[in-house]
């Protein structure tokens, strides 16, 4: 048998040299967030900086580090940005009509990828090879295993920083062709901001959840802080697609147990981690965080698998039928469908379960209300009327599954900010719709 130590020696190379390797045409892909290889990256954007390449693809999801691709409009022609989730630097290039972007349920990349790509490289940051031969995919297992079973080449880019998760996806060295070293600090998000308007809203939601419930939260600023105000719960579990720092709040506050889950019982289970230093060494060699890919995790049937499943998302816009709209403001692309209504519908098929979007009853310094009469023109729809169940402002909660129109509008008129009331009743009134 070959010494892996060996393998690696051997297949061990620069990132000038790797970046090298790829040729006009090529379709590239890495999965999600910290997943990004950035040494690599930035090497490949060198090389088309210089004239040496056209056309090269790049697939990505949650841009977390300024990738050239999307920060330099001088790489038109040469290498093309695709985001699966335009958020980050993508979220610029994709509205300058520089980048591609991909729609999708975040459940089923794994799905597309099977069905309609081919790669020429795939490349992923991972933690320094393991005793046994093994590099972790770090704090992301989203689609890698798709990626990896589409494309022609494996590339890992080791970096020191990404923490090993133990309970995660993993890859021998015998199954990669190149490897290249690259410490970079990991980049981290800012700590959810704690104001009143989240305190609220966190206390709201709070005041519906049971003990013995299981959590996501998904992407933003509201669905996070929200999470602190679930400190004084009991035998919390966590299902969720992203983890994040409040959810290690949580566990070392002994909120969240695990206990009560119907499924992984005494782990945390999520397909991707983002947050801060602290997060990452806490998942770090972690058997209590599974990080497991996407299509099992943000599968409605497996979400609804644990009682008392309670989602908490964040939106941009909604309108009185309960239209949730969180990727757009009007035609300019914010973000993707991500996982929002992947756990919606899991949490609501729960037993017990309910799904709670979240956000502050206006934007820009109170200026635009967040309850529209329509959607904004252009406005992407995330949350269809027939999926939302709790809408939550600072104002209070509507619930509008299962109710007509009418008590729809009244329950958001209701919640929207004072200042915008009137007008949203005159609208209402206008449309037929309060009765
Ligand atoms: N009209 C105009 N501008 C608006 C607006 C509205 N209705 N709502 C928000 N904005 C602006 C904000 O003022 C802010 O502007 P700034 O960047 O200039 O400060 C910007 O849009 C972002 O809004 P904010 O509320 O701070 O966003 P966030 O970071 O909390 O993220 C979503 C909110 C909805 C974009 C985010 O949750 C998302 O991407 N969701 C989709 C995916 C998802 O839910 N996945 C769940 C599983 S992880």
């Amino acid at each position: 048998m070959t010494d892996f130590r060996e393998c690696y020696a051997a297949k061990r190379m620069s990132v000038e040299d790797l970046a090298a390797e790829v040729q006009n045409g090529w379709t590239l892909c890495t999965d999600a967030a910290l997943s990004e290889p950035v040494g690599f990256l930035a090497a490949l954007a060198e090389r088309a900086g210089k004239g040496e390449l056209s056309n090269v693809t790049i697939q990505t999801l949650l841009d977390v580090y300024p990738l050239e691709v999307y920060a330099d409009p001088a790489l038109a022609g040469k290498l093309l940005g695709c985001s699966w989730f335009s958020s980050g630097g993508a979220r610029k290039a994709v509205n300058e009509g520089r980048a591609d972007f991909i729609p999708n349920y975040y459940r089923d990349i794994p799905r597309h990828i099977r069905a309609n790509y081919e790669y020429d490289a795939v490349c992923v940051s991972v933690s320094p090879m393991d005793k046994h031969g093994y590099f972790s995919l770090g704090a992301t297992a989203s689609y890698s295993p798709a990626m990896i079973e589409k494309a022609k080449r494996v590339y890992v880019e080791v970096n020191r920083n990404q923490p090993r998760a133990v309970c995660g996806a993993q890859l021998h060295v015998s199954q990669v062709d190149a490897i290249v070293e690259h410490d970079v600090e990991l980049p981290v998000l800012p700590a959810p901001k704690l104001d009143e308007v989240s305190l609220t809203i966190g206390g709201y939601i709070a005041e519906r959840i049971p003990d013995g419930a299981c959590i996501q939260l998904g992407i933003g600023a509201i669905p996070d802080a929200t999470g602190m105000a679930l400190k004084a719960k009991h035998d919390l579990g966590i299902h969720t697609e992203m983890f994040t720092d409040s959810m290690v709040e949580l566990i070392e506050c002994g909120a969240v147990n695990n206990s009560k889950k119907q499924i992984h019982v005494g782990q945390s289970v999520t397909t991707f981690a983002f947050g801060s230093k602290r997060m990452y060494d806490f998942i770090d060699d972690n058997p209590g965080i599974a990080i497991l890919p996407v299509d099992y995790v943000n599968d409605p049937a497996v979400i609804c698998r644990n009682d008392n499943m309670i989602s908490i998302n964040a939106a941009l816009e909604v309108d009185l039928w309960g239209q949730v709209c969180a990727e757009s403001v009007g035609t300019k692309h914010m973000s993707g469908t991500g996982g929002q209504v992947d756990y919606v519908r899991g949490a609501c098929q729960s037993k017990g379960g309910k799904s709670f979007i979240a956000f502050s009853s206006t934007a820009k310094g109170g200026t635009i209300s967040k309850v529209k009469p329509i959607l904004t023109p252009g406005a992407v729809v995330t949350t269809s009327k027939n999926d939302v169940d709790y809408i939550v402002t600072e104002y209070g909660v509507a619930h509008l599954r299962g109710e007509s129109l009418a008590s729809r509008a009244r329950q958001l008129i209701a919640i929207a900010h004072p200042d915008f009331r009137d007008e949203l009743r005159f609208e209402a009134k206008k449309r037929g719709i309060l009765i």
